[in-house]
């Protein structure tokens, strides 16, 4: 138990103290080996594609931060919703537990969580991990200054590099939190290593949060992935420009044109940029040189949409047995409550 006296104000050294940010290998340099290997292997298939995970340089956060306040971009403040009404059977269901959080991005969502925790007496652990350094550090100095008794050990990087390299927690229990549906992102093939990931990390007892965007009709998707504003558009294009600076690239990102489409065999959002004209780019730091056809698209993003039963059933073959589900009165989004048993 945390003996803290709860002071209202506190300097920032003492603040210092409660925060410890761990960039991890490789998380931000282009001058690694390893990174640009998956941009080499998907721009160089026949369906050309870039992993989601360059969406979110600085600029990339915002945009996505811009995308979930948007009228058609409904999953984000459903799952807040959620989060409100049913947060504290959460707490009261997993009792005191360090809260690990799989992009945390703003950590909007995350006070959500602690409130519940903190009115119900438990210490407040708080581990962030995501790829965007510059959010992570600013989001925890606040959330330090709002949680007086909040420790805070960010992590930047990326999930695997996060997950492998966690340290013991002091807590009695851990509770590992994949909000947004960023699930979604996953083929199956990396849904299995991720949770075969997230068993290895877990602990038997340990607890397992998950968001989750529901099936549901094409137009109320499609809207959500094409709005009207244009701001998805530039979150789309802006993976180029990252890669631009990351990798020394060029490519005119006028020239790429973003188009979300509902596949409904495979129940996936499909995010595209298409090619506007024939034309090269390089990106210097990978020796990459890659040709488009004029129309030709790359894939920069897979939405996966799920369905509650299926996903109790997948969970419970991963090891995690489903504690309880929450889902808002339209069934558009879905909590998910899990807890590792082993054997
Ligand atoms: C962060 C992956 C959950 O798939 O809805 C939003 C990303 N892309 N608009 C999603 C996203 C376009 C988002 N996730």
């Amino acid at each position: 138990m945390s003996t803290f006296s709860t002071t209202t104000k506190q300097s920032p050294s003492l603040l210092e103290k409660r925060l410890q940010i761990n960039y991890l290998s490789s998380s931000n340099q282009p001058t690694n080996q390893d990174d640009g290997k998956d941009i080499i292997t998907g721009l160089t298939q026949i369906q050309k594609r870039l992993p989601p995970r360059y969406f979110y340089d600085d600029k990339g956060s915002q945009l996505f931060e811009q995308i979930c306040e948007l009228p058609e971009y409904y999953p984000t403040r459903t799952e807040a919703w959620l989060l409100q009404e049913y947060a504290s059977e959460i707490a009261k269901l997993t009792g005191a537990c360090e809260l690990v959080e799989l992009g945390s991005g703003s950590s909007t969502k995350t006070r959500l969580l602690l409130d519940p925790y903190q009115q119900q007496g438990y210490p407040l652990r708080y581990v962030p991990i995501d790829v965007s350094g510059g959010i992570l550090e600013e989001s925890s100095r606040q959330l330090l200054i709002d949680y007086p008794t909040l420790e805070v050990q960010g992590q930047v990087g990326t999930y695997e590099q996060a997950m492998s390299q966690l340290n013991p927690t002091p807590l009695p229990r851990r509770m590992v939190s994949f909000l947004g549906s960023t699930l979604g992102n996953f083929t199956p093939q990396e849904c299995d290593r991720f949770f075969s990931q997230i068993t290895a990390l877990l602990e038997e007892g340990d607890y397992f949060l998950l968001g989750i965007d529901l099936q549901k009709t094409k137009e109320v998707l499609e809207a959500a992935y094409n709005d009207a504003q244009g701001v998805t558009a530039e979150f789309n294009q802006n993976m180029l420009a990252h890669l631009n600076w990351r990798f020394r690239g060029n490519f005119e990102l006028n020239s790429f044109i973003h188009k979300a489409i509902y596949n409904q065999s495979q129940t996936q959002i499909e995010m595209y940029l298409y090619s506007q004209k024939s034309q090269n780019v390089c990106l210097e730091s990978l020796n990459l040189m890659i040709e488009f056809e004029a129309g030709e698209k790359i894939l920069t993003e897979i939405s996966r949409k799920f369905n509650v039963e299926q996903m109790q059933q997948y969970l419970q073959a991963q090891g995690l047995k489903s504690i309880q589900a929450w889902s808002d009165p339209k069934h558009w989004f879905a909590l998910l409550l899990c807890q590792l048993h082993t054997s």
